[in-house]
């Protein structure tokens, strides 16, 4: 076995997302770009003992069978993500780890994503053979690489979330209904599941369910890994999480905040669907009211617009009060491309939480909470408490 040789399994491979973090992987792996953008060049996490670029193997599972090749230039196309030299270098590495790709498990995901699937075999008859597959696939993947660890990370479409009274509050509860044939957990917590009880670490960069039940905690402290998630923050809500804390420093009222976002990509259609879209409104919304100690009057949309591909436009207006009651306004609009924000946080997350595993940490890696919208465990929200509590673990982590 290569002690150095460590796995990135991603789930929704062949996504927007995804796919930009492989061909950033194989980029910066051949030395074609620079390391604007991720953090873990940045002290003092480039001091850690990060698996190196050229260390990772790169698999997935998705739905759909499209080549990681033409998602790539899908992308390039529709939305001007990487220069063309760039899709180039990197295309023969991606016909390599499309053979590693295997086909993901459809189970309670609901009508928009059922739509996307065009791999054959993903409707498992029960929930146990969706965690058997899954756990196949992984195993597989780390004998044949040779590998040490690998890291899964999940970076599918956004599910709707299952009424809580059905989440799993006991590792004993979670076997209980992953064994019934009724099982009512999401694709997210199978694949989350799985990953734990292999003792693997788990990522959700979605807000999809995944590792968030109770019981999925207590069954990645047995078997002594580790998780982080939920929901890649990338955007408008990075943005709030910086703002915010400024509000409340300087004792201004904040009445109310609206956000208009537009984007046009796969996981804007996803998202258009009320149940999915409630996912994800639920995961920006919830941070001001923690932040901010009383909850403003709010408004968020989300709306698809194809044109735009993988482009989103966020406006925020903000209206506050300050000494004397005076009513004032902040606004301010983001334009970002989607998947080169996510991508960087995906491979920055990957070597984190590969680190955390070596370490022994088990558990919700709280001090990854700077990376998400609903971050795990008992995290702060605001951006600084949240840096300075990454900054702690690099100090003591070396
Ligand atoms: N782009 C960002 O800035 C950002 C930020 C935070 C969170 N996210 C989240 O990351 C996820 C991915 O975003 P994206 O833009 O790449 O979306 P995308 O629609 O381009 O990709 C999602 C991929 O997941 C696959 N998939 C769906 N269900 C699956 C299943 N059960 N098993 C395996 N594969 C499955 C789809 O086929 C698709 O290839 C979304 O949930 C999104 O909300 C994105």
């Amino acid at each position: 076995m290569a002690a150095s040789r460590v796995g990135l399994w991603i789930i929704g491979a062949r996504g927007g997302v995804a796919v930009t973090a492989i061909a950033g992987l194989v980029a910066q792996r051949l030395g074609l770009v620079d390391a604007t953008g991720l953090t873990t060049a940045l002290p003092p996490l480039c001091d850690l003992p990060l698996p190196a670029w050229g260390d990772f193997r790169v698999g997935g599972h998705d739905i759909r069978q499209a080549p990681l090749a033409d998602e790539l230039a899908r992308l390039h196309r529709d939305s001007r993500i990487l220069e063309s030299q760039l899709v180039d270098a990197v295309a023969p590495e991606l016909a390599a780890i499309d053979r590693e790709i295997r086909p993901g498990i459809l189970w309670k995901v609901g009508p928009r994503i059922e739509e996307l699937a065009d791999a054959p075999g993903q409707q498992p008859s029960t929930a146990t053979a969706a965690i058997e597959q899954i756990q196949a696939d992984l195993n597989a993947f780390i004998q044949r690489n040779e590998l040490e660890t690998a890291v899964v990370v999940n970076a599918a479409s956004t599910e709707a979330l299952p009424p809580e009274d059905t989440w799993p509050a006991t590792a004993a509860e979670l076997a209980e209904q992953i064994a019934a044939s009724d099982c009512p957990l999401p694709a997210s917590t199978l694949y989350a599941a799985a990953a734990l009880d292999l003792g693997l670490p788990y990522v959700n960069f979605t807000p999809s369910l995944g590792a968030l039940p109770r019981g999925v905690d207590e069954l990645a402290r047995q078997r002594g890994t580790c998780y982080a998630g939920r929901d890649g923050k990338t955007g408008e809500t990075l943005m709030k999480s910086v703002l915010a804390p400024m509000f409340a420093a300087r004792n201004l009222q904040v009445m109310s905040w609206v956000g208009h976002n537009i984007f046009g990509n796969l996981d804007g259609r996803v998202l258009d669907d009320p149940a999915n879209k409630a996912t994800k409104l639920k995961s920006k919304d919830a941070l001001l009211g923690e932040i901010l100690g009383y909850a403003p009057q709010t408004h968020i949309s989300i709306e698809h617009i194809a044109s735009l591909g993988d482009w989103k436009t966020a406006w925020d207006h903000i209206h506050f009060r300050g000494f004397l009651g005076v009513p004032m306004t902040l606004q301010f609009t983001w334009q970002g491309c989607d998947s080169a924000l996510a991508a960087p946080l995906l491979l920055d997350l990957a070597r984190l939480a590969i680190h955390a595993r070596r370490r022994g940490e088990a558990g919700a890696l709280t001090f990854l909470a700077s990376f998400f919208k609903s971050p795990a465990g008992d995290a702060p929200q605001g951006f600084g408490d949240q840096l300075r509590l990454l900054h702690q673990w690099a100090l003591g982590a070396k």
